[in-house]
């Protein structure tokens, strides 16, 4: 008898102690899962974010700058470090007459950082866009320490104004809209669900076409 029960509380130990292992186990695993569950919806909100695509291409944003609001964006940001008159004296920052379409470090007796002065190509629209969003970014290492513009309608109004000081050209003719909008909504559409009748619609009109080429020859003999 004594024998025996040594036997069940063995066993009984022994359960009990498997038992423990296993709730460990399992308890580490749920700790384990928690933080990367999460973590996704930290991601998801990320990933949604792409405000920066909805910037209207700078050509439309020229096409509706004002220059006088430019004018008074250069004069509170811009004159403490650059001139815009034709041969004013270079600054902190270079004279800027004439800049818009010249080459990056377009005066000669100014030093600038390698950062600008290698750039190749001219300070197009979308170069000066991109350089006033932030210059950092846009040249690492550029001498110009100003954080930038970060009204997209600002950037084009300095613009347009920075290209009546010298430059004067033309602007880039801005894609027509209505029209963008129109195919990019179509585009969304045919990846949806519904449009399953249109594509119907669009083989049956191939199909009409394809009878009216066939029939077009016949008639011609
Ligand atoms: C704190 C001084 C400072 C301010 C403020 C500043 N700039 Fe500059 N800017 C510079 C310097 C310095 C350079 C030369 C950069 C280099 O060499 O890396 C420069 C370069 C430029 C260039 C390139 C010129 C060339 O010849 O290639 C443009 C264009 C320009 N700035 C426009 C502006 C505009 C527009 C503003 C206002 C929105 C502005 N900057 C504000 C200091 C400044």
């Amino acid at each position: 008898m004594q024998d025996r029960t040594n036997t069940i509380a063995g066993w009984a130990l022994a359960g009990a102690v498997a038992a423990l292992g296993l709730s460990i186990v399992s308890g580490g695993i749920f700790v384990e899962t928690h933080p990367e569950k999460e973590g996704y919806p930290v991601e998801a909100v990320e990933g949604e974010g792409g405000g920066e695509d909805a910037i209207a291409p700078i050509a439309t944003r020229l096409a509706e700058a004002d220059v006088a609001a430019g004018e008074a964006i250069y004069k509170g940001k811009c004159t403490a470090c650059h001139t815009d008159t034709q041969g004013g004296a270079n600054g902190l920052g270079p004279n800027l007459w004439g800049v818009v379409g010249a080459a990056h470090g377009h005066r000669s007796d100014f030093a600038y950082s390698d950062a600008v002065a290698s750039i190749e190509g001219p300070w197009s629209f979308d170069a000066l866009d991109e350089w006033l969003e932030s210059p950092r970014r846009y040249a690492p290492g550029t001498k110009m320490t100003f954080a930038g513009l970060s009204d997209p309608q600002d950037r084009a109004n300095v613009i347009a104004y920075l290209n009546a000081q010298g430059s004067n050209l033309p602007f880039p003719p801005p894609p027509a809209p209505a029209e963008e909008e129109t195919e990019a909504a179509e585009g969304e559409a045919v990846e949806g669900d519904a449009p399953a009748g249109e594509e119907a619609a669009a083989e049956e009109a191939e199909g009409a076409e394809a009878t009216a080429n066939e029939a077009a020859p016949a008639e011609a003999e």
